[in-house]
């Protein structure tokens, strides 16, 4: 079966790259440190927003964005043409099956991406394979959002984590530094900060709402299977954009940085 991702509409790329405002381009910056001449990987790079950023914080390093999606590649190599950012390119591929030499990076970075293989531990596999020792690797999630929220919304809650659990193949994040330790990677660490994407105090921001709107919304309207037929689907949206906008409504999501060294 070809591989696919669940949201490659071309309006998912002008997504990502709002997404990313939400997320904080101060945050992604913090994850890295780089000495001239060291390889980077952004495995899953979307519309490249990342590895544009790194690539024009640090000159000196080369980087590489790979993705599944062609459509996705083409936006984000035109981006890096249109900035004029030299140290940096992309290529179509799957980052369970990386089209790179063994020993090619110095630093493998994959946010939001890990959570949509049934396998991650084959693309974790990769990304230790493709490290140079010394390497390193940082892999960035969310949790399941509308778990923590008051008012309590129990139809909400679990319609999403069985949304999830049924989009995203039911595995725990939480064993991410298992499958680190289990593929050879050292000093594993886990960092938290709140998910800026899905956490507000006071109804969800218009960013926000427009956000979830374009995600999971959307999701539901093009797949109402993902919450077991269209009736539920219809409920389920209800449910989401009602207590996004209750601006009573309170969300605390957290958002999980995996970190691991290459020996
Ligand atoms: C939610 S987006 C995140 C994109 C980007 N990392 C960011 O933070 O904005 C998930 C991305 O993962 C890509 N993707 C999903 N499965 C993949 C795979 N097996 N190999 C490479 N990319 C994949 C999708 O095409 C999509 O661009």
């Amino acid at each position: 079966m070809t591989k696919k991702y669940l949201l490659d509409r071309l309006p998912e790329i002008e997504r990502l790259e709002r997404q990313a405002e939400l997320i904080g381009l101060d945050r992604v910056r913090d994850h890295f440190s780089l000495a001239d001449g060291e390889a980077v990987l952004d495995a899953g790079c979307g519309s490249g927003w990342a590895s544009r950023l790194v690539a024009r914080e640090w000159p000196g390093t080369t980087v590489t964005g790979i993705d599944l999606t062609p459509s996705f590649v083409e936006y984000a190599r035109q981006c890096a043409e249109n900035e004029q950012i030299k140290n940096l390119s992309y290529v179509s591929g799957d980052i369970t099956d990386l089209p790179f030499e063994n020993k090619s990076f110095d630093v493998v970075w994959s946010q939001l991406v890990i959570f949509f293989l049934p396998e991650p531990e084959s693309a974790i596999a990769e990304f230790a394979r493709v490290l140079r020792p010394g390497g390193q690797v940082k892999i960035a999630v969310t949790e399941s959002p509308f778990e923590t929220i008051w008012p309590e919304r129990p139809p909400l809650s679990q319609g999403i984590r069985e949304m999830r659990e049924k989009a995203l193949h039911g595995w725990r994040m939480a064993c991410i530094p298992q499958m680190l330790k289990s593929a050879g990677f050292q000093d594993i660490t886990v960092e938290t900060a709140v998910d800026r994407v899905h956490s507000f105090n006071g109804g969800a921001s218009p960013a926000q709402r427009r956000n979830i709107e374009e995600s999971y919304v959307q999701a539901l309207r093009d797949d109402p299977s993902l919450a077991g037929g269209k009736d539920n689907a219809d409920r389920l949206i209800g449910e989401i954009l009602n207590f996004a906008d209750d601006n009573e409504s309170v969300s605390i999501n957290t958002h999980w940085v995996f970190g691991g060294n290459k020996p």
